[in-house]
């Protein structure tokens, strides 16, 4: 793992470089780390400098003494690419890796060539939403946070990948369970915080790709096609029998629709 340095905001938060070529990012999402593109790395590793950071609080980054927010997780992605010295990117973000990625497209424009979001959504908490989130934070605090992932994480499937990809969601379920209650608490704090990003989907001037998964439950795939029409250029790939988390439930077609994108944007 490689490191920020000890003068940074985000001293102890690392992140994983692999391959060689363009650089892309992947952002994993709530109680996951970068483990969670292990099938992309693998695929995408023989073209591209594939950058896959341990958001703080997840992996084998700490927690940060300020307050977690989905900007200040941009603001770590700003510092890792400062340190690996890449002026254009293209950045994929799986759920609230993409609320990240389009905070980060808003504060630092000039830095991607291209954007993903997959399973993801530019819109902000409804008052539905925010009281769902409020009662995990009650359930993980009363209870410690392994009956509440027991019953989130295969939430995240389709029933296809409950009967097939049994193996993977129990490592997906014991990669959550490695994060600490204070930090899934405090990732949950910043995603009920975060603002409606859909004008930075409309004032986008690049290419924005949409993965969206038949059977989300957590973003519906209807919010997905309402926000694949804003953006001047999208590329929408939609994946029948597939839950939240086609990293894992799809992976050979994920690896595709990433690398056909990659190719799209770097030619
Ligand atoms: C995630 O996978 O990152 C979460 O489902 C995001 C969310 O709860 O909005």
């Amino acid at each position: 793992m490689h490191l920020l340095p000890d003068h940074s905001r985000f001293a102890g938060c690392g992140y994983f470089r692999y391959g060689m070529g363009p650089l892309i990012v992947l952002l994993h999402g709530f109680g996951e780390d970068s483990r969670i593109w292990q099938y992309q790395i693998e695929a995408l590793q023989d073209y591209y400098t594939v950058v896959v950071p341990d958001l703080p609080g997840s992996g084998g980054s700490v927690l940060p003494h300020e307050p977690l927010r989905i900007e200040s997780m941009a603001d770590f992605v700003k510092e890792i690419l400062h340190q690996e010295n890449a002026k254009k990117v293209v950045m994929f973000g799986h759920s609230m890796g993409g609320y990240i990625t389009l905070a980060f497209a808003e504060k630092y424009p000039e830095t991607l060539c291209g954007l993903g979001l997959i399973h993801s959504s530019a819109y902000a908490d409804d008052a539905a939403k925010i009281e769902i989130r409020r009662k995990a934070i009650q359930w993980i605090r009363n209870e410690g946070k392994a009956a509440f992932l027991r019953a989130m994480i295969p939430n995240l499937y389709s029933e296809w990948s409950k009967q097939n990809r049994q193996t993977d969601i129990e490592a997906h379920f014991r990669m959550a369970l490695e994060t600490s209650d204070e930090s899934l608490i405090a990732a949950y704090e910043a995603m009920i915080l975060r603002p409606d990003r859909t004008s930075v989907l409309r004032n986008a001037t690049v290419p924005v790709l949409f993965v969206i998964g038949e059977r989300d439950n957590a973003v519906p795939p209807i919010h997905s096609f309402e926000q694949c029409c804003l953006p001047n250029i999208s590329s929408v790939s939609f994946l029948t029998d597939c839950g939240h988390t086609g990293m894992f439930e799809v992976r050979d077609r994920m690896n595709a629709i990433l690398h056909s994108f990659c190719e799209f944007i770097f030619g």
